[in-house]
This record gives C-alpha cells, structure tokens and sequence, in this order.
C-alpha cells in the first residue's frame, strides 16, 4: 500500500511531477472523477487497469487540453469533429477516432485502432494536462463495477492506497459520464448518451444513429458498456415518482424487515416519512439536472456511509434528453429491477 496524497489547485506542480514519473493521480472534471495517467507510458497505463480492477480490452479515454492537441494522434481530422470540438470542448463530450498507428501505445486502445478523446471542463485538470505536457488516460476513477466518483472522497474511498495522489476539485457538476460519440464510422454513433444529446449533435453531422437502434444481437461498440456497471453492494430498485407508491412501497418492505434507502426528491422524501437517516435527497425541485448531478453520490451514501442497507429504492425520470442518460446508469445500477408490488 502506498500513501495516497491529497492535492488541491496549489499543487498542480506536484501532480504534474507524479504523472511524468509515472505515478497515478485521480483528476477532477465536470462529468465524474478521472484516474489520471500519462497515456504515453505504457506501464503507467498498465497500472490504471491494476488499481481498478478493470478488464484490459476495455479502452480508456485520452483526455487533452485543447482540440489543437488532437492532430498528433488524427489525421485527418473529420470537419464535423472539428465543429463539434469547437461547440462542446472543453465539455462532456468523447469522440471515437481512427488513429495514427502507433501514435498509442495498445494499453490505451485496448488494441482497436481507434481511440476516444476529450477535453475535460475543470480548470485544476486542464492546468494539469498542460504543466504535464502530455495527455491523461483517465477512466472514472472508481473500482471497476461501483458507481462512478463525483467527489474526492469517493476516489479515496475506492481507491486510497492504490494511487499516488487525488487532486480534489470538490464536486462535479455534471455528475454522469460524457456522452461517447463514434466518429470513426461512416455514419456516427452515439455509443453511450450523456448530457450532450442527439439533437446538440444534429446540426453537425449529417445523419447519426443512436446504439439503441443497432440490432439486438450486435457486439457492444463501446466494450465498457458490457460490464456490469455502478452497482452497490445493496440491491437497487427503479420507483416512477408516484408518492402513494412510495408510502406503500416502504411500509411493505419495512414489514417485510428490509432495511430500505431512498434516493428521491425531497417531496417524495418528505411523503413517504421515510427516517432521514436512511434517504438522500436527489433533487429539491425535481429537476433531471440536479438528480443526474446527485445520482452517484446518493447511491454511494446510502451504500457506503449508511450502514446495512439491504435495498434501495431509486426515482426514475423521463428517458429523454438528460433523462436518458440519467435512466440508463440507473438502469444498469437496478440491473433492470423495478420494485413491484407483491
Ligand atoms: O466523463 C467521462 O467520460 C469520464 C471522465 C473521467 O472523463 N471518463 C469515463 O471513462 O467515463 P470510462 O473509461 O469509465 O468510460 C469510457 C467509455 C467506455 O465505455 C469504453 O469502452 C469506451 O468509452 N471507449 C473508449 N475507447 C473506445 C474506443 N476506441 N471505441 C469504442 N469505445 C471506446
Ligand atoms: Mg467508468
């Protein structure tokens, strides 16, 4: 076990140093928590899949600076992408592309030609990437299989002792991954939805497809999206945001002596009289951007800091716009489960 240091923007220098020496250091972005390394170093890469526990043909994200960074790995660059750099970078946006052979080492491909690239929206990580002067791998900085970390202490929780250092940026403000976006195809691909949607990417790319509309039987084209994914150790269960539901649903499980999480707006908090010690607010308004923002960390609250929770009931939103993003984390966290009245 190593001591895992905690930096902050006065330290950038010191991060810097690490990522050159070949060190681990978890970064903040506005999506979720990156574990950083030197995407040029082999070893180093090596290591990111160690610390994580993460299967080796699952490629990571090359996170750059600034878009002019992108030629030393693409070329040509698409014209769509360029736009598309140019309207969402720095943002929650990866685009897949073929790459110049050789210019990765295979650790970071997963040994596909092509690779994901994004310009990550946080200061203390775009200061990073330039004192370092190279690009940074950065998966979500969690054990493979659990939520995906929206603040420092959730990096520590998972990962201290494995790494070098975390760089604190205190909460992201997005809170679900980028949107990944396949550029390397004829026709692009949204591979997996994000707060960039459809409809920012439409006027940019003259036809796009969504995975959702490949056939049922055809490969995952983001290898990621096959693992199992943002699962707690308690089993998680979808509720729609119908308060009489949530009162009888509670009673029922609580009868049943099941100790029950919630993870719900404050209304639905409030109405089904749930003890406060055991909920934790998603939303105070109801709106998709502030429960996409606390979906992790309330999954992780009520999992990790909470003690002995058997279940937990989540809120489901509208599957559009954000809310297709934010339905399908917690689909894959509720491995599809809804609660159903027995
Ligand atoms: O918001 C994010 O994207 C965060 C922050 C830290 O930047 N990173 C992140 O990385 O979510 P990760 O490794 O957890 O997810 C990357 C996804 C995976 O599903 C992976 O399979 C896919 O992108 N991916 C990476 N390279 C790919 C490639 N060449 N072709 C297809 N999918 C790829
Ligand atoms: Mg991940």
């Amino acid at each position: 076990m190593m001591d895992t240091v905690i930096l902050n923007e006065d330290n950038i220098e010191e991060a810097a140093t690490l990522i050159k020496a070949g060190e681990l250091v978890a970064f903040p972005t506005e999506t979720v928590y990156g574990l950083g390394a030197d995407a040029t170093q082999a070893t180093a890469v090596k290591q990111v899949y160690a610390a994580k526990g993460r299967p080796s043909d699952n490629p990571l994200i090359v996170h750059l600076s600034d878009v002019t960074e992108l030629s030393q790995f693409v070329d040509p660059i698409p014209e769509a992408a360029m736009k598309l750099a140019e309207a969402f970078w720095p943002g929650p946006l990866t685009m897949i592309f073929e790459v110049k052979p050789g210019s990765l080492p295979a650790e970071v491909t997963g040994g596909l030609s092509t690779a994901a690239f994004r310009v990550p929206d946080h200061p203390l990580t775009l200061a990073l990437i330039q004192k370092a002067g190279v690009p940074l791998v950065g998966p979500s900085a969690n054990t493979s299989g659990k939520p995906s970390p929206t603040s420092a202490q959730h990096v520590s929780h998972d990962l201290s002792g494995k790494i070098a250092a975390v760089l604190d940026g205190g909460q992201t403000s997005v809170g679900i991954e980028s949107t990944v976006l396949d550029l390397s195809v004829p026709e692009p691909v949204i591979l997996r939805p994000g707060k960039i949607i459809g409809s920012d990417i439409a006027p940019f790319v003259s036809r796009f497809s969504t995975k959702n509309d490949l056939p049922a039987d055809s490969q995952p084209k983001a290898p990621g999206m096959k693992y199992q994914h943002y699962s707690p150790d308690a089993k998680v269960l979808m509720m729609p945001a119908d308060e009489k539901d949530w009162t009888a649903a509670v009673k029922k499980l609580v009868d049943q002596d099941k100790s029950v999480g919630v993870l719900a707006s404050a209304e639905i908090i409030q109405g089904c009289g749930v003890d406060s010690q055991v909920s934790f607010e998603l939303s105070q308004e109801d709106d998709i951007s502030e429960a996409s923002r606390q979906l992790f960390a309330g999954l992780r609250f009520l999992d990790e800091v909470v003690p002995k929770i058997d279940l937990i009931l989540v809120q489901t939103y509208e599957d559009e716009g954000l809310g297709n993003a934010y339905m399908n984390r917690l689909q894959k966290s509720a491995d599809n489960c809804y609660f159903i009245e027995q």
